[in-house]
């Protein structure tokens, strides 16, 4: 009898141990690529039998959403996406200050990152803003590989150009914060407002444009030029070059929610997420981002960042709420307005 009742709370006490290591789960906001964001979910779960429930969202998308959920948050953590928002989103309470001891051992860029948002957040990966082109179409119209930014306003390329929306796509916001930066103010208006007339779609994603150049969908894309490589491997004829006159490039970072749920499971994902085994994932899921932790293999695919002619962009300024803001806003009412 004895016996019997050993055997059952042992059975009852595994059976609730199951149950626990079941109910371990951390809600995650994932801005990169589909791809990128299942492989993590599937080896995360594998290696730690933690459950990750992933939602994906646009740069911009996941900012709105984490600015609507703050009284409530659902989400724990926000992975991937370009900095700016992240940064916009420390500045305005909505994630928390930590500190990973992982942090000397990133590039400085994602160090500096972490430091100008009060470690709210971190830099994970980085890349360049580009022209993505579909070798085929551009030779079948005889369209010459545009070069600079002035390029793109050739009418030749009238209705050949897809950039997406900067109030969803954190691709499109840093595209005008480089214009700003490279042109100043008022001449990058006035340079969008000549873009806008060859622009055929603003899509939601900013991946959305490189995937239709890759499709035969459009023939120029403004993307970040690391998207382009994924779809040339699958085989579509489609190249990226950055522009002669300069870029910029994102900070592709990682922040924990404030009020998150589940904290001590979105440490957890964090610290793991700053490794250099997962973030080789990132290409091995064929996401070619300069990882930011400097032990981290950097697959031949990834843009070499000492050939192009970078901006000195300012993370900072560009990354302020009412800067952000004001700039998409101004977009709206000045470009994305007027008729094509
Ligand atoms: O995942 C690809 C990618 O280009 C990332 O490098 C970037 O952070 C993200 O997409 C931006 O997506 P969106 O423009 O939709 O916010």
């Amino acid at each position: 009898m004895k016996k019997q009742i050993i055997a059952a709370s042992l059975i009852a006490a595994l059976g609730l141990a199951h149950t626990a290591a079941q109910a371990q789960s951390v809600n995650v906001i994932c801005s990169a690529q589909a791809e990128w964001c299942s492989l993590i979910a599937t080896v995360y779960a594998k290696t730690t039998g933690v459950k990750i429930n992933m939602s994906l969202k646009g740069s911009g998308e996941a900012f709105a959403q984490l600015n609507a959920e703050k009284e409530n948050p659902k989400t724990d953590v926000w992975f991937g996406g370009t900095g700016d928002p992240h940064l916009q989103a420390a500045e305005q309470n909505l994630t928390l200050e930590y500190k990973s001891s992982t942090l000397p051992q990133l590039q400085t860029w994602a160090q500096e990152q972490a430091k100008q948002s009060g470690y709210k957040t971190v830099g994970i990966y980085s890349g360049p803003l580009g022209f993505g082109y579909n070798t085929e179409l551009l030779k079948k119209k005889n369209m010459p590989v545009p070069q600079t930014w002035e390029d793109l306003t050739k009418p030749i390329y009238k209705g050949e150009i897809q950039v997406a929306n900067p109030a969803s796509s954190g691709t499109a916001y840093t595209m005008i914060a480089t214009l700003v930066q490279l042109m100043g103010e008022d001449k990058a208006f006035e340079y969008m407002k000549r873009l806008h007339k060859n622009i055929s779609q603003y899509t939601r994603s900013g991946t959305g444009p490189i995937k239709a150049a890759a499709r035969g969908e459009t023939t120029v894309s403004i993307s970040f030029v690391h998207d382009a490589p994924g779809e040339a491997i699958q085989g579509f004829p489609v190249l990226a070059i950055t522009p002669k006159d300069g870029t910029g490039a994102e900070i592709g970072s990682m922040s924990i929610v404030k009020g998150a749920k589940n904290l001590a499971a979105a440490k957890k994902f964090y610290e793991w997420a700053l490794t250099p085994a997962a973030q080789e994932l990132g290409a091995a899921a064929k996401q070619f981002q300069v990882p930011s932790n400097k032990a981290a293999k950097v697959d031949s695919h990834v843009p070499d960042f000492k050939k192009i002619k970078f901006i000195q962009y300012d993370y900072a300024k560009y990354g302020a709420s009412n800067e952000r803001r004001r700039l998409i806003a101004k977009w709206e009412k000045e470009v994305n307005a007027l008729p094509r």
